[in-house]
């Protein structure tokens, strides 16, 4: 044939593919979300999670050396706190010496230089397992926006260096600036999950912590599956209110999101691959359907390749060990 263009040209070899690669993913590009339950030297595996545990702080403490030392940059502490610690005012959240308080506290001086970044939302602290306050069956906004605002406040007097609310609830990343900024924490970070999806795979995740809603679902407050342009919206928003990085979650099923977000957003935008896509990977490897290896790089470059700078993922310490 007469072709001027060959693109396989760029294919020949594994050194042109690697040197005319357009993406690739990094240990940098990773934040870990850890899962820190009450305790002393704890460790359970999480059952829809294999391979993946919540931690007593004593070992988180220890787990996140390890990461350090592996090159992982930064961790997303999310909490099991008992049962009888919960009510519907989120009185928990904001207790000092709360359990993140606690492991804010610990991990900011056992290894400082590791970025520690916090979930800001109700659902651990909720005996109803919702995001926000509970008030005749509905989910409240602005009320739980108070909270909220004093959740990560407390958050910051423990030393955090970046808050991350996940909630949904409209209008809090600007509550929040200001709530930090009042108190003086000038330099404390806003992660905002600005488009989280009403998604069925989050349910692992739920496992872990207990936190399933205890009546409903959470699609008043968290997005349609339906909607792409109002990502847009959701976004816009919170880099005007303050947002220093905008996250779209969960991750494959929404790459289209995340490009979209990307086009638009002058800030970093970050991809979640949450608990059940962790889950089905594990779970298809097991089965000895997929390679878990591959589908893992190249669920991981997906994200990289549809825009994102950084990728929240529970298989950063799995990447950070491979041989590659
Ligand atoms: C809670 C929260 C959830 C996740 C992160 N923060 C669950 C939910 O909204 O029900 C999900 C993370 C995952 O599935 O990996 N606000």
């Amino acid at each position: 044939m007469n072709l001027i263009e060959r693109p396989r040209r760029l294919r020949k070899s594994g050194f042109l593919r690697e040197l005319v690669a357009e993406h690739r993913v990094t240990v940098n590009d990773f934040i870990t979300p850890l899962f820190i339950t009450e305790g002393k030297g704890v460790e359970v595996e999480i059952s829809s999670m294999p391979g993946y545990f919540k931690r007593s702080l004593d070992r988180t403490v220890e787990h996140v050396k390890l990461l350090r030392d592996c090159g992982l940059k930064c961790v997303l502490l999310f909490v099991q706190v008992d049962d009888r610690l919960k009510d519907n005012t989120g009185a928990e959240a904001l207790n000092p010496n709360g359990l993140m308080q606690e492991a804010v506290r610990a991990l900011k001086q056992a290894v400082p230089d590791v970025i520690v970044m916090t979930d800001i939302a109700l659902d651990p602290f909720s005996s109803f397992g919702h995001d926000g306050i509970v008030r005749e069956g509905e989910i409240v906004n602005d009320p739980t926006v108070e909270v909220l605002t004093t959740m990560a406040v407390s958050h910051a007097n423990a030393g955090v260096d970046f808050v991350a609310p996940s909630d949904m609830m409209d209008g809090r990343i600007g509550a929040i600036r200001t709530g930090l900024d009042g108190a003086g924490f000038l330099d404390v970070g806003i992660l905002s999950y600005s488009a989280k999806y009403a998604s069925c795979f989050y349910g692992p995740f739920r496992d872990a912590l207990d936190s399933a809603p205890g009546f409903g679902d959470k699609r008043t407050y968290q997005m349609d599956p339906a909607n792409g342009r109002e990502a847009l919206r959701e976004a816009a928003l919170d880099i005007e209110e303050g947002a220093d990085i905008v996250m779209v979650k969960p991750g494959l099923p929404y790459l289209d999101v995340l490009s979209q977000v990307k086009e638009i957003s002058s800030v970093p935008v970050a991809a979640y691959q949450v608990s059940g896509e962790y889950a089905m990977i594990k779970a298809a490897a097991a089965q000895g359907w997929v390679n878990e290896e591959a589908a893992m790089l190249e669920s991981l470059l997906s994200f990289k390749r549809a825009g994102a700078d950084l990728i929240a993922t529970y298989f950063g310490l799995d990447f950070a060990q491979m041989a590659h």
